[in-house]
Parts: C-alpha cells; structure tokens; sequence
C-alpha cells in the first residue's frame, strides 16, 4: 500500500458533510493508525454554490460524479448520494471497473446490485465496503464479516432504522402524532431523502438483506422479504401495549429454517423487560446468534451524520491498512441461492386491535371465529376510544365501533390471518383489523 490515500467524494448532504468534519477532525492522526496518510482530493454533489457548512474550496470539484468516479486522482470512492439506480449505480460501477476501490452507505443500491457489484469488485481486485450501510454507526458488518467469520449464524435480527424508532419512541414517551414527530426525524437528518422508504419499512428491508447475505452466505434477496411498515401504528396500540406490558419497535428479523431462509420486517411487540424494548430514539440494535459465540447484541446510533461518518471513514482507514475483504464475506462465486421460507409459517403469539361495533353478537361471532382456528386467547381488553378520554364528550352506548384488544397464545399466522379475514368480511368492525406479532426475543 502506497502511503497516501486520495478519496473523492461524491455527495455532500448529511453524510458526506459529517465525513469532511471527521477527516478534518482526526485526519492528522490516520497516518499513526494505518501507516497511510489519507487526503479528500475531490468532491461532487449537484450544486457547488450551495453553502454546506464546511469550507471545500481547496478540494477540486466534479459537476458529474461518474467523471469523479473515473478519474485518476483518486484511489477510493466514496459514494454518499443514495438511490438504487441512476447516478450512483452508474458511478459506483465505473469506480470498481477502473480499478477504485469503493465505500457506500447505500443499502438500496446494494440491496439491490450488491452481489453483482461485489463480483465487479472481485475481478477487479479492489474493496467494496459499506459498514455505513446498515445501522449508522454501529459496526455490524465487521461483527460478521472478521469477528464472527467461524460460526454458523441461525438468526439476525434487529431495529435497524433510526426514523422509526425515533417516531415510536417520541409517540410512546410523548403522546404525540406521528406526522410531527417524522418531521423532527428529517430535520435532524435521520430520514431518508424520501422518508416513505423509512416508515414503510423498506429500508429496513434493504438493511436486513445486506444481513442476510452476510449471516447466511446467500445471494441478496430484497424483493422476497415481508415488509410491513409503522404507518398504521396508532397512539391507541402503543398504550395498549405499554399497558399489556410491551413495547412495539419496528424490527427486521432473519431466520434459518428447515424450509429456507425467513426474512421479514414488521412493528413487533416486545416485553417491556428486554434489552431491545430498551433501545430508544435513533438509536439502532443487530443481534446475531452465532452456533460457537451465542447471544451478541450491539447497540449505538443507528442514523445521523457522525456515527454514519464514523463508519464511513473506518472502512477507509481498512483500506489506508490494506486490509481488503470480499465484500460479502467469501468470495460472490461461493454465494448460495437464495432459498425463501413461507412466511405463513411464522408461529408465535399476536396482538389484535378490532374497532367492533357495539351491538349484540358481534363478540360471540368474533370468539368463534378465533375458536374456528383454534386460536386461544391470553386477554383481551375493550378499550375506550381516545375520542372518549376524558374531557371529549362522547356516546358509548349508541352502537358505534370500540376498539378490542386481544393478545393470544401462540398460534399460526395462517390462523390469525384466515381469522380475521372473515372476522373483517362479517362486517362486526369498522375498519381492517390491527395485528402485531409479539417476539419473546
Ligand atoms: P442527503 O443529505 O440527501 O445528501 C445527498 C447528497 O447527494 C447531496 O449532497 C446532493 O447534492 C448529492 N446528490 C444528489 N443527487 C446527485 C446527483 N445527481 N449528482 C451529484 N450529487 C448528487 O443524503 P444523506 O442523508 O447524506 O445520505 C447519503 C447516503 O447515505 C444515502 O445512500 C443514505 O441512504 C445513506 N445513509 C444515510 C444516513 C443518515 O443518517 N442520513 C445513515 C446511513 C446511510 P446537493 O447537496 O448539491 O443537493
Ligand atoms: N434513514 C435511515 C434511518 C438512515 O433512519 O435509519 C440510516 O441508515
């Protein structure tokens, strides 16, 4: 390894503003930490007048980042624009095929490109890394990728978007509405450029995919996952919950199992009780089960510019050292197939919120459609509407709709779902039932 390091930068939003701040912060010291001194040589985003809080007038700027990303000045690029396609793609493959290596922290791209992009890598001799990617700046792809390389892993799992549980936590902490509270997340530069890719739970899915490759040694597998996001999460099911003794976070969970591999991304409740109902905030948590190292759980900043910096540049300081992993952790050619597992046969127990209407009957039909499925109950609460709390006038004996809580006892989610699917066609509730699946984690 020569001892310069010369990174050209492309995207200077959030992210690569915090990665201008850490270099210029510690950058003195890296020639001490890796034997390498590393420069910011170039830079591009879209407008060069725009004022980014910090000075770039001494680094040489590219309109184009794919001219960046070809040029012969730099020995690293470092893409910070996002986007599955267009001119990161396009930019990141022309880094790779010229022989440059790259750090990311774009997991749709790599949720989507990544095996290929890797392979590209491969040929070219050259490191893909993108620790940024999943988690901020927890270091979850290193945890698998070096220090847990020996085990088998059975099951990754974690909160793995800062958005969404900062708007969970607020809500539950607060009592207050989502739509605010996602608003705080985007000015504190949490959120997605387009934060429905948070709250829908895609980018936790991206996340999880990057996981699963990792953990399981199999291609990268995106558009199979279950996502379900936190859009219908009320203020009703997070005090519900809080009151049943549970938390809900948004998780993303990978399995292996007999039938393949399970991957899926829903609001889950957890007991109250457990490290992970305890993670608040931005802050993200991965866990892995490994077959010889057991329980390991990491917890820190899931989101933001310096923890997400802090990963940035610790994948360069791996190739300032010349330290220089496949991407995925054994080479593309040894990737499996992926195989996917039904989701259907997810067993465990589950929260339902029903708005019944309150009429004779429409209980009894209920009951016998949960014991049609032989789903038995743990409790089950009728609750007063919020629009009933005190201070609002409301009618509760007119026959108008109160929201039901149960929680059952383990069961399918076949059974739960043929359950209230006729519970919804019988027309005793007023709008499509709430369910969330309960981990004992
Ligand atoms: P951001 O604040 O929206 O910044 C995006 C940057 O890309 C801006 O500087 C923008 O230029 C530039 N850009 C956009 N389109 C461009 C184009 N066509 N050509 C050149 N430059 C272009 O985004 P961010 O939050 O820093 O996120 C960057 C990446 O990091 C994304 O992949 C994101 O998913 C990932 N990430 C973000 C976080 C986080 O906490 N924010 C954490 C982990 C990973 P202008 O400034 O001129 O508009
Ligand atoms: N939008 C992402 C989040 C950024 O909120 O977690 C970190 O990947």
């Amino acid at each position: 390894m020569a001892n310069e390091l010369n990174l050209g930068i492309a995207g200077l939003g959030t992210v690569g503003i915090g990665v201008l701040e850490l270099v210029s912060a510690h950058g003195h010291s890296f020639p001490s930490r890796t034997g390498c001194a590393v420069n910011v040589q170039a830079v591009s985003a879209r407008d060069r007048r725009k004022n980014r809080k910090v000075d770039i007038s001494s680094y040489e700027w590219f309109d184009d980042p794919v001219a960046l990303a070809a040029s012969d000045g730099i020995d690293v690029f470092v893409e910070l624009i996002g986007g599955e396609e267009g001119v990161a793609r396009t930019a990141v493959e022309t880094a790779l095929k010229s022989g440059k290596h790259v750090v990311t922290a774009n997991k749709a791209l790599l949720a989507s490109h990544g095996v290929a992009l890797a392979k590209i890598a491969d040929e070219n001799g050259v490191a893909l890394n993108f620790e940024a990617a999943v988690a901020g700046g927890i270091p979850a792809i290193k945890t698998i990728r070096e220090s847990l390389l020996a085990n088998d892993i059975t099951r990754v799992y974690g909160i793995l978007n800062g958005t969404c549980n900062y708007i969970l936590t607020r809500m539950q902490k607060e009592g207050r509405n989502f739509d605010d509270v996602l608003q705080e997340a985007q000015d504190a530069g949490y959120a997605e450029a387009d934060p429905s890719f948070d709250v829908g739970g895609h980018d936790t899915a991206h996340k999880l995919s990057l996981l699963t490759t990792l953990a399981f040694g199999v291609e990268t597998s995106f558009d199979t996952i279950y996502v379900e996001g936190i859009e219908s999460i009320s203020l009703t099911d997070i005090e519900a919950a809080d009151e049943l003794g549970y938390r809900i976070k948004l998780l993303g969970v990978a399995l292996r199992t007999n039938s393949g591999i399970e991957q899926r991304v829903h609001p889950t409740m957890v007991p109250k009780n457990t490290a992970i109902a305890e993670v608040d905030g931005a802050t993200n948590c991965v866990a892995f089960n490994g077959d010889f190292a057991g329980d390991i759980m990491l917890i820190g900043p899931g989101a933001g510019a310096h923890p997400t910096a802090s990963s940035v540049v610790s994948d360069v300081l791996d190739i300032a050292k010349g330290v220089i992993l496949p991407p995925f952790a054994r080479h593309t050619n040894d990737l499996e197939p992926y195989k996917r597992a039904r989701m259907r046969a997810h067993e465990g127990g589950y929260y339902i919120r029903l708005s019944v209407y309150d009429r004779p009957g429409a209980f009894a039909a209920i009951a016998e459609r949960m014991a049609e499925q032989e789903i038995s109950l743990e409790s089950i609460v009728q609750r007063r509407p919020r629009s009933a709390l005190p201070g609002i006038d409301a009618q509760l004996d007119d026959g108008s709709p109160l929201p039901v809580v149960m929680i059952t006892h383990k069961t399918t989610e076949a059974a739960i779902r043929a359950a209230l699917e006729k519970i919804e066609d019988e027309g005793n509730v007023n709008e499509t039932p709430q369910m969330i699946r309960i981990e004992k984690l």
